[in-house]
């Protein structure tokens, strides 16, 4: 013989939710990190229900996949058709026959609701004994929802929906969340007797509390203190509201807990993000995912982090990072793109238009300007200088480039991988590194430079270029250097062209 359940979550998913115009199911859509179903779920699992039951139908394929991944002890149950509330709640009991005690119903369409919520009505309920009790709320604008009728002692008598009220019963402003406590025995017997006699022809779930209000069951109403966790979603602008009251409390909180988030309006903190004590949100910035801020760290303005990591007192200006680590101190943008698996060690720096994927940035390194890291370790301490590429890709396979502790990168160099430069070696600027560089070393692929005289004046004759040539050699003017007539070549001493200057001449702090 199975256990009885004791508790019982049924959630209501599987409405078309027709004015959301979508191909995506209603309760699949995403509101600061979790479906609408996902927060419904998030709401009940307090509870500790012994089983969780998810009524699907439209788009039952996509839910069933979506929670297999956040839920995968829910039991889907398919409605094929949509017949109404207490047709789906029906055929939600018919999958779990031991289902005893208490069935809390929630209809997946209301995302804000609280935990706390859930588990007062459910506590009023099994407290008084109850048949069935119903979150209420009062709202400003109760159009088309279901009202809560209470006779002249304030008892509940029934719930009408609006479409079948009377104009006094329409003129209430209490209405129902859909949100419910069942007691098991009591409600399958009510389900069996409803009736499709109202204006859509549906088996309405709400219809339960008149039936048993009639058999002089002991019936309830748990008003809920604030009417905007009973918000549902029945269109994107209703969504894109729901968005906004849901960042004001997230943001809300956060502030609570020590953190400065210096505009609300423009911060979206998704509801599975981490913030720490005295991380600075600066304006237009979105945390998403499993990101986590930490303490003293500065972000924004006008950053996106998405399941990113960043360590105590780093700052991140204006830039976007998915699946990186940012390490205690270090320092990212104006403008940088980190992607996945970018970590970089504490005190280091990946500057403006940098990108950086599947890449070690060492301990107080520092990629300032302009370059692309892919695929690379780089040692504590190395300078890469401005422009520099990690050419890692051959257009089949993925290689590594290492660079040791305390390296030097020239200007405008390509790193061809697999390569390694070693521990305090140099590149001179604009090499095109494909052998590796040994500790200490100077490596150098730049032709010698040989400069043509007067080939301005006799092939760009007539030019501004000519002109001020021209001017500039009658004023005694000279450059120094190698000098080669045209079509002569010059042969430069490598010691000389690769003089550890001419790296250092071109690369930047
Ligand atoms: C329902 C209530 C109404 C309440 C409102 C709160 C009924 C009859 N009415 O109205 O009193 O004020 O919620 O938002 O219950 N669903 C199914 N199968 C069905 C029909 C619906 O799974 O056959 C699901 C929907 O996907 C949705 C939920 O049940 O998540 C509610 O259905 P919906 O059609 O939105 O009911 P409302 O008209 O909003
Ligand atoms: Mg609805």
């Amino acid at each position: 013989m199975p256990q009885p359940h004791l508790r019982t979550v049924v959630v209501l998913a599987a409405g078309e939710g027709k004015r959301m115009k979508s191909a995506l199911p209603k309760v699949l859509h995403p509101l600061l990190g979790r479906t609408l179903l996902g927060h419904v779920l998030t709401a009940a699992a307090p509870l500790a229900a012994d089983r969780t039951v998810v009524v699907v139908g439209h788009g039952a394929e996509q839910v069933r996949a979506h929670l297999t991944e956040i839920a995968p002890d829910a039991t889907p149950v398919l409605q094929a058709q949509q017949l109404g509330t207490g047709h789906a709640v029906r055929i939600a009991l018919e999958a779990v026959p031991e289902a005893s005690g208490t069935v809390v119903v929630i209809n997946g369409d209301v995302p804000l609701l609280r935990a706390e919520t859930v588990a007062a009505l459910v506590a009023a309920h099994e407290g008084e004994g109850a048949a069935a009790t119903v979150l209420a709320a009062e709202v400003p604008d109760p159009t088309g929802l279901g009202r809560i009728v209470r006779d002249a002692a304030g008892r509940l008598e029934q719930i009408v929906e609006e479409r079948d009220a009377t104009p006094a019963q329409r003129a209430l402003r209490e209405i129902n969340a859909g949100i419910y406590a069942f007691d098991a025995v009591r409600l399958r017997d009510a389900l069996g007797k409803l009736s499709t006699d109202n204006d859509q022809g549906e088996e309405y779930l709400t219809d339960v509390f008149g039936l048993l209000v009639s058999a002089g069951e002991p019936v309830g109403v748990h008003v809920a203190a604030d009417h905007v966790e009973t918000l549902g979603c029945n269109d994107r602008v209703e969504l894109a509201g729901l968005r906004r009251l849901l960042r004001d409390r997230v943001n809300e909180a956060w502030m609570r807990t020590g953190v400065s988030i210096l505009d609300p309006d423009t911060t979206w903190i998704d509801v599975t993000a981490t913030v720490e004590r005295d991380a600075v949100i600066d304006q237009n910035t979105q945390l998403r995912g499993t990101t986590v801020v930490g303490a003293q760290a500065v972000v924004g303005p006008d950053v996106t982090l998405i399941d990113t990591v960043v360590g105590a007192a780093a700052t991140v200006l204006r830039s976007h990072a998915v699946g990186a680590e940012v390490g205690p101190g270090a320092s990212v943008g104006p403008y940088a793109y980190l992607r996945p698996a970018a970590r970089l060690a504490e005190k280091s720096k990946v500057g403006t238009f940098v990108e950086v994927k599947n890449s070690e940035v060492g301990p107080g390194a520092k990629v300032p300007h302009l370059s692309y890291v892919g695929d690379a370790t780089i040692g504590a301490k190395a300078n890469i200088g401005a422009a520099t590429i990690f050419v890692n890709y051959d257009g089949v396979n993925k290689h590594r480039t290492v660079v040791g502790e305390a390296a030097f990168i020239g200007c405008d160099t390509s790193l061809i991988a697999p390569v390694e430069v070693g521990a305090g070696a140099y590149v001179a600027a604009g090499s095109a590194i494909s052998q590796d560089v040994p500790p200490g070393a100077l490596g150098v692929t730049r032709a010698p430079q040989r400069s043509i005289e007067g080939w301005v004046a006799r092939k760009r004759a007539g030019t501004v270029s000519a002109a001020a040539a021209e001017r500039a050699l009658a004023e005694g003017a000279s450059a120094g250097g190698p000098v080669a007539r045209e079509g002569e070549a010059i042969h430069g001493d490598a010691e000389t062209v690769g003089r550890p200057s001419a790296a250092g001449d071109t690369a930047t702090e």
